[in-house]
């Protein structure tokens, strides 16, 4: 709170709002009175200028390019931390002791298996199922299986299902993809680290020994950690939304997962790689660019642009420099994709459209290339997406459900529709 107020002329009344400010980042001005002092609600469809929370869990600042998850910089954590240890982190709040590291990991890894009947429940989906169809189903049910974890008001109920959760996604991600290609269901294996696990139960067969590349598993750890938790974006807003009923958790992030799979979120990894394929060359590149700014063509630039980053998204950073690492690992260094790629975000970068636009790169603009080059159909990557932002859904759920402002989400609206008037009978119609 500040001593500032904000004031407020509507003809010949003032009204005065509180100013509040955080930590960092900008004021933000207190409206819960408005409807009460004026009978007017405030008109913000996408939510451009809404702060619809408190949250001590992430902050970005869009014009420095700046990512925090707990106050760290995500180009520290990229660097020296772990996906487990950010989970940690963005779930508790601080770093954790090497104890703590070992008891948490040990807890998560403990509870990877599904219920067994969950194979069962695969079986109803067709096998060409988008595995994001797939992965929404899968979700929801989990709250079919796990019903000691869905009391709310239980804080060990809350910290059990998160837990399961943060452990689940990445073996329910790896059985919607072997159910998708055809081949049996691989269960996980306790002595490997959380992304060696995934890879494992993605790509192993039973048979033949299958053993996982430490730089490759090093990479898609990166790759979770990065897309860890991003604040308030569409599906966490959806995940407190639908939280913010008493849903319980598994139901929440279901809803998160749907929300994700859309191309203007999560889906848009899927669409970046696709569109680089389509470009297909560097000569083409120019098309695609002047189809881009062209207001008579829907076509976007995918991987590019950014509500919240008006400069390079942090993450893109770092994510253009592991696709180069990963792709002279596997010994494919002059892949025509990343090629096209590096390209196509220099034309763009030197294009006065894009600069006054300020239309950056995106996370989801490199993430695409490595997953490709690690063996992922593009189907999967927003599955990949969705396991890795599974620990930041459920830390704002927790740190939702833990508020005591909590209230129920429901947003008003203007109202453009017909005025009251009298039903008439069908015979008169
Ligand atoms: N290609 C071409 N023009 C663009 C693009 C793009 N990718 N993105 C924005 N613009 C233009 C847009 O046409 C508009 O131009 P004008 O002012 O002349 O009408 C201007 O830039 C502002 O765009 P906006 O749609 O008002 O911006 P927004 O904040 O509502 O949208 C966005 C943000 C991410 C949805 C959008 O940039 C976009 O559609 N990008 C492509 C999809 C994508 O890469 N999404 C992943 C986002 S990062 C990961 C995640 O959060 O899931």
């Amino acid at each position: 709170m500040t001593d500032k107020v904000a004031k407020l002329v509507i003809g010949d009344q003032t009204h005065e709002f509180p100013v509040l400010s955080g930590t960092v980042g900008p004021d933000v001005l207190d409206i819960r009175s408005l409807y009460a002092k004026t009978g007017m609600f405030t008109y913000d469809p996408g939510f451009t200028s809404t702060a619809a929370c408190d949250s001590a869990i992430t902050y970005i600042d869009g014009d420095k390019g700046e990512l925090l998850y707990r106050g760290y910089p995500i180009e520290q954590l990229a660097e020296k931390s772990n996906y487990l240890e950010v989970c940690y982190l963005l779930l508790y709040g601080e770093l954790p002791t090497k104890t703590q590291f070992a008891e948490f990991e040990k807890l998560v890894t403990r509870h990877t298996m599904v219920h067994e009947q969950m194979h069962y429940f695969y079986r109803g989906f067709r096998r060409d199922a988008h595995p994001m169809a797939i992965m929404t189903g899968v979700v929801g049910a989990l709250s079919a299986f796990y019903h000691d974890s869905t009391d709310i008001n239980d804080p060990q109920q809350r910290e059990i299902a998160s837990i399961r959760m943060i452990a689940k996604m990445p073996t329910i991600a790896a059985m919607a993809y072997k159910y998708s290609v055809g081949q049996p269901f691989v269960y996980p294996k306790n002595d490997l680290d959380y992304a060696s696990n995934f890879l494992h139960m993605c790509f192993s067969v039973p048979a033949e020994d299958y053993k996982v590349d430490p730089r490759i598993a090093r990479a898609m750890d990166l790759i979770f950690t990065l897309h860890a938790d991003h604040e308030q974006n569409a599906s966490t807003s959806t995940v407190r939304l639908s939280g913010s009923s008493d849903a319980n958790p598994f139901a929440c992030v279901a809803a998160g997962v749907a929300c994700l799979w859309g191309p203007a979120h999560g889906g848009a990894n899927e669409a970046a790689l696709n569109m680089l394929r389509e470009i297909g060359t560097v000569d083409r590149i120019p098309e695609f660019i002047a189809r881009a700014k062209d207001k008579n063509d829907p076509f976007r630039l995918m991987g590019f642009g950014h509500r919240v980053y008006k400069n390079f998204d942090p993450r893109a950073k770092v994510m253009q420099q592991t696709a180069k690492e990963v792709l002279s690992i596997l010994g494919v260094e002059n892949n025509p994709t990343l090629q096209v790629a590096q390209e196509l975000e220099r034309i763009a970068l030197e294009d006065q459209y894009f600069i006054d636009r300020k239309l950056y790169p995106n996370v989801d603009f490199y993430s695409g290339v490595i997953l490709d080059a690690i063996g992922f159909p593009t189907s999967m990557f927003t599955v990949l997406f969705a396991v890795a932002r599974t620990v930041g859904w459920i830390s704002q759920w927790k740190e939702m459900i833990g508020d005591p402002q909590k209230k129920i989400g429901r947003p008003r609206q203007l109202y453009n529709g017909s005025p009251n008037r009298d039903y008439a009978p069908l015979e008169s119609r």
